[in-house]
């Protein structure tokens, strides 16, 4: 078995995957959402203090399968520092003790393969991951060929719903109380689609957010209930109409038969319906992960893993390195 460590943000998880058959043997995941609700946000101190606690207490649950454990797979990019290097501590740590190799794993890859949780990899793939971090078109080929397409100039998807519930105080993180907020209202402000005339294929959100802003603080203290549903409704139709703009550029490119959403905004369930029904009109076959491995998990980072074990890639104890920023340094070269 794969032993796999996911901590890059806010859930400490660990999972137990079988090498030969990919099945998910263990998989446990502490939240830390409500530790970060009142901050608005993921505050990365905090994050990596309740990692150092989380990690060993879900450990403690797997100590029975120690001895069947080949190879143990860590996320060390990207992600916020302090919370991956606690996963890494403990990675290098259990390899020593175990005398087991070590996997890094790259976190979007693992959200890459939360489609295949427990089945086998079929790549190649369309891939629209959309995270809190992230908001990419990806050209999946294979597990060393991933091409990024399309990425963000600035925010990501995810984050723009956080920043959304924040400033319209509903706490961290935002994506499913704007999503629930939103069936309660109308689209009774105009917000304007990002990048509707550009021909480019890219992302951007932080000009919906600054109308997000304008048109909280136009309400200022009077605002009421129903103003608020009517803002989640009118930027979550925004947000989700500029993914969809951008895919169907995309699709018009004729790339793709089989497409995909992976990562934490995945699930929601607007962006999903409204997808498929794109995906319909150009005769792509969707796919989608279970809702519990949209968000960060260990299983994912486990599945990723299995295919980074038949490939050998194993680094030495000495050489784990983490890497906060591997988005953006991908970006310029364009690959995962
Ligand atoms: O993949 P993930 O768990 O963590 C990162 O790798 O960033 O994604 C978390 C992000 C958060 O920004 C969260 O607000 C967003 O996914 N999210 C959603 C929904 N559920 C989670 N965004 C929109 N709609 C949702 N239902
Ligand atoms: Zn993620």
């Amino acid at each position: 078995m794969i032993l796999s460590i996911e901590s890059s943000c806010d859930d400490s998880s660990l999972a137990l995957t079988k090498i030969n058959t990919c099945e998910l043997v263990f998989h446990k995941k502490i939240s830390q959402e409500t530790a970060h609700f009142s901050y608005g946000g993921v505050v990365p101190e905090l994050a990596a203090r309740l990692h150092a606690a989380a990690l060993p207490k879900i450990l403690e649950e797997v100590s029975k399968y120690l001895k069947e454990v080949k190879a143990i797979a860590v996320t060390n990019e990207p992600g916020l520092s302090m919370s991956l290097l606690e996963g890494v501590m403990m990675t290098k740590a259990l390899s020593l003790a175990l005398d087991v190799p070590i996997l890094p794993i790259n976190h979007l890859k693992g959200h890459i393969y939360s489609l295949f949780i427990a089945q086998k990899e079929r790549l190649p793939l369309g891939i629209l991951l959309v995270s809190g971090g992230h908001t990419q078109i990806l050209d999946a080929k294979s597990y060393d060929d991933i091409k990024i397409l399309a990425s963000t100039l600035d925010d990501s998807f995810g984050e723009s719903f956080d920043k959304t519930a924040k400033m319209l105080r509903l706490g961290y993180p935002g994506g499913s109380v704007i999503e629930e907020y939103a069936k309660l209202g109308q689209k009774r402000f105009n917000f304007t689609i990002p990048m509707q005339r550009s021909k480019n294929i890219a992302f951007s959100y932080s000009g919906l957010k600054n109308q997000v802003r304008v048109a909280v603080q136009k309400l200022g203290e009077n605002i009421s209930r129903q103003d608020m549903y009517d803002i989640a409704a009118s930027f979550q139709d925004a947000a989700i109409s500029h993914i969809l703009i951008q895919c169907e550029k995309i699709f018009k490119q004729n790339v793709f038969k089989e497409f995909a959403i992976v990562g934490g905004a995945g699930a929601n369930q607007t962006l999903r319906e409204k997808m498929r029904i794109l995906c319909e009109r150009f005769g792509i076959k969707l796919y989608l992960p279970p809702l519990e491995f949209c968000s960060d998990n260990a299983a994912m980072i486990g599945r990723a893993a299995i295919e980074a074990y038949r490939l050998k890639r194993f680094v030495p104890f000495e050489d784990i390195k983490i890497n906060p920023k591997c988005a953006q340094a991908a970006a310029k070269n364009g690959t995962l």
